[in-house]
């Protein structure tokens, strides 16, 4: 009666130890490696004299923000570190083969590793902190991380830039003696890796990632730290569209308001020209970074209006000039010394090239000359033909016809004194 009762017990038990011998499930494993131990809160070192030893990798996933004037570059990565803990281990056969399992813990310790650059703490994006254990001791931690970081960013080529900020990851509370921070992976891999998943969000494209490591005195004690340096061009269609095409749209429109005859109409033109521009400016204000070192399109847009309000002053000069042109016969010395030899050969224009409407004017006294000369030569052979043969009267009404024409249109082409006056004005 007892016998088979104890048997079908002794039975039980057995298969009781042998399922617990090859136990498939996570959570009889983390409670058989008793991590809420305090232990594993200090540096899990067998020997406090060996250092340990943490592996870095990074994926640059997106650069979601650049300040200008603060001088900040919000990005956003995925952060990996690897280290090793003396004190957990187990044999994965007797676990049903599990090698790896991963937890939330916070009993666990991890590497207070940094972005040494960073300007935010990462309080404002908390995430639950997760961890790979391997059999062998191994743990990995992989977070994202909203890294907001100070970085040099030099504006003088706005917008065609290349910025090159650097993620530096170093321990702020272990010094190397302790703690040693290595890259993962080599820079190639990296750029692979990061390639795969950056979200280009059209502001910015990732030239290249890379990957360096060494050790920094801080205080009185080195630390280990790795970094990357990211660098990124900026896309300056935006920028074109918006600014540097208008800007040169506006000058021409400005360059061509030289071809208009009345000049209160070519003034009014150029000051609503330049009113134009100063709406580009204001938009221009807006986008423009604030830096020590002035970008050049500042510098661009700046000639622009110079030039714009040179040229209305140009043209409020020039009309005066012809109002003066009314009154005054003569330029005045000085205004032709001034203008017509320094001012020429400060813009290399030889005076003789630039005194166009008074070349125009000798062409076409040269010309009339000529054609005169043709005239006289008709009428020499008309009156040889005359001489020889017994023309009628009606033929010799032409001739005279023709000779008074030949006065007429001699005397039309005669500058006259007024128009040369004028001319000499215009030059100016
Ligand atoms: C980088 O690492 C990968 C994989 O670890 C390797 O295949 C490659 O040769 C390395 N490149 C360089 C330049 O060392």
């Amino acid at each position: 009666m007892y016998f088979p009762v104890a048997s079908v017990l002794l039975a039980f038990m057995v298969l009781g130890v042998g399922q617990c011998q090859s136990d498939c499930s996570y959570y009889n494993l983390i409670k058989n490696l008793d991590l809420d131990n305090n232990l594993f809160v200090v540096r899990p070192t067998m020997n406090w004299t060996i250092p340990t030893i943490v592996y870095v990798d990074m994926y640059l996933h997106a650069i979601i923000h650049m300040d200008m004037s603060e001088q900040t570059v919000t990005s956003f990565i995925r952060f990996v570190m690897t280290w090793t803990n003396d004190f957990i281990s187990w044999d994965p056969n007797q676990y049903c083969g599990i090698d790896k399992v991963m937890i939330t813990g916070e009993n666990l310790w991890e590497p207070d590793i940094n972005v040494f650059e960073t300007t935010e703490t990462e309080d404002n994006y908390p995430v639950t902190a997760y961890y790979t254990l391997h059999y062998d001791g191994k743990i990995t931690q992989e977070k994202p991380l909203r890294v907001v970081s100070t970085c040099n960013l030099d504006m003088f080529k706005f917008p065609f830039d290349k910025q090159l900020c650097n993620l530096t990851f170093v321990s702020f509370q272990y010094p190397e003696a302790e703690m040693v921070i290595l890259p993962k992976s080599n820079a190639s891999t990296v750029n692979k890796n990061t390639k795969s998943v950056f979200t280009n969000k059209g502001d910015w494209i990732l030239q290249d990632i890379s990957v360096n490591n060494s050790e920094m005195e801080y205080g009185s004690l080195s630390y280990s730290y790795v970094v990357y340096g990211i660098l990124i061009e900026r896309f300056p269609l935006i920028f074109i569209m918006n600014l540097i095409i208008p800007a040169c749209f506006m000058i021409a429109v400005d360059v061509f308001s030289m071809f208009m005859s009345s000049y209160s109409e070519r003034l009014k033109f150029k000051i609503t020209g330049l009113l134009g521009f100063s709406v580009l400016l204001t938009i221009l204000n807006d986008m423009l970074p604030n830096s020590d070192s002035p970008p050049i399109l500042g510098i661009f847009c700046c000639v622009c209006m110079a030039l714009m309000i040179f040229s209305i002053a140009g043209c409020v000069g020039n009309a005066y000039m012809m109002d003066l042109s009314l009154k005054e016969k003569h330029v005045p010395q000085w205004m032709k010394t001034l203008i017509l030899h320094c001012l020429a050969s400060l813009l290399y224009m030889k005076p003789n090239a630039v005194e166009s409407n008074q070349v125009t004017v000798v062409i076409e006294n040269t010309d009339s000359h000529e054609t005169n000369k043709e005239g006289f030569k008709m009428k020499n052979r008309w009156k040889k033909d005359s001489q020889k043969v017994k023309i009628s009267l009606e033929a010799q009404i032409l001739t005279k016809i023709l000779t008074e024409i030949d006065n007429i249109r001699e005397n039309s082409r005669k500058p006259s004194s007024t128009f040369n006056m004028e001319s000499e004005w215009r030059l100016i």
